[in-house]
């Protein structure tokens, strides 16, 4: 034998040997990984769930004009998933319920419905976000103290109602108006400022124009199907009658009619609230 035999046997030992070591590491390193992604995914869902989603299931999922999020039967392979005659599993029911929404309610919860999140079906989020919220939804069964039982029951509210012109509004505080868009979930459509979505609040346009200069216009352009006169009465009647008049994209064809909530005026937002979010919108020039 000689001693170049040798080597590559050596060499060829070592690398067995090193493939093993990888190989007996590999489920335990996979895992590492698996959880790291999983930490993120399930943070980068908090924040989308807090953006889009508490208005209506509550702060901590404790349902409001929507319901409980955080209860057992949602998870329970013999519970929610099987009343409704799913197939697939409880991750496949909640991400297939946030991706296409229900605009067929089997629920009524106070005329409420879940609108569409993903963009494969005309919502605003993309399928990895779609995918974090499901993961940080998931969640709930695993950290959240998971309660027996029916939604909370919904605090009223004297709601502003949909008329445009029949009550006139308090002064607005832009202030608490910017909380409220955030509050609301108005900012999972709409942009403050650049990025995707529908009808941005502000830079729409190509020229740059915020809401706050598009209200004072849209009335007067041709095609307008609304009853608005002023800048004020047009972003009132955006939100308390969102189908009164249904803006066009940039490229020219219309939003989908009624993806925007139907419910602010009647049942989500007192007079104050409108002003406040009315003055806000207002400075978004
Ligand atoms: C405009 C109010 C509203 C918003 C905002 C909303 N939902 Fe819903 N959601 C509902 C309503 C109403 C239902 C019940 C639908 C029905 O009638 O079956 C529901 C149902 C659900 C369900 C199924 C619950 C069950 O028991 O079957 C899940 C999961 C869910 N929503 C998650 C989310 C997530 C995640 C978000 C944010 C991305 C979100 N929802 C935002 C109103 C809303
Ligand atoms: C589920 C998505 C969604 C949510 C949530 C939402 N909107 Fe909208 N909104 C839309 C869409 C789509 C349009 C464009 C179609 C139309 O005119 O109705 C729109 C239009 C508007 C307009 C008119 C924009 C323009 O350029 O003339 C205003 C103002 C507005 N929304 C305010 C709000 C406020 C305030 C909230 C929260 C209280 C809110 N929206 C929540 C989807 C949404």
């Amino acid at each position: 034998m000689t001693w170049r035999v040798i080597v590559s046997s050596l060499l060829a030992l070592a690398s067995i040997v090193m493939l093993a070591i990888v190989a007996v590491n590999e489920p335990a390193r996979m895992k590492k990984f698996d959880e790291g992604y999983q930490a993120r995914s399930i943070e980068a869902g908090a924040a989308i769930f807090h953006a889009n989603c508490i208005s209506c299931h509550g702060e901590n999922g404790e349902g409001g004009i929507a319901p409980t999020l955080n209860r057992a039967d949602l998870f329970d392979p013999n519970g929610r998933i099987k009343e409704v005659g799913w197939n697939g599993t409880v991750e496949n029911f909640i991400y297939t319920t946030i991706s296409g929404g229900r605009p067929l309610s089997f629920l009524t919860y106070q005329n409420n419905k879940m609108p569409t999140w993903s963009q494969e079906y005309g919502g605003p989020l993309r399928i990895d976000e779609v995918r974090n919220v499901t993961a940080y939804v998931m969640n709930y069964a695993k950290n959240w103290e998971v309660k027996e039982g029916e939604a909370t029951p919904v605090p009223t509210i004297d709601a502003v109602g949909d008329s445009i012109t029949e009550s006139a509004l308090p002064a607005g505080d832009p202030v608490r108006g910017e909380e409220l868009v955030t509050k609301l979930g108005c900012l999972g459509c709409h942009q403050t400022a650049g990025g995707a979505g529908p009808a941005w609040f502000a830079d729409q346009t190509a020229n740059g124009e915020g809401i706050g200069t598009r209200a004072g216009n849209r009335f007067g352009e041709a095609g307008y199907t609304g009853a608005a006169t002023t800048a004020e009465e047009y972003l009132r009647e955006s939100i308390v009658q969102p189908n009164a008049n249904v803006v066009n994209k940039e490229d020219g064809t219309p939003y989908i009619a009624g993806v925007m909530p139907q419910n602010y005026g009647t049942e989500r937002l007192e007079a104050q609230d409108l002003a406040d979010i009315i003055a806000y919108l207002l400075t978004l020039k």
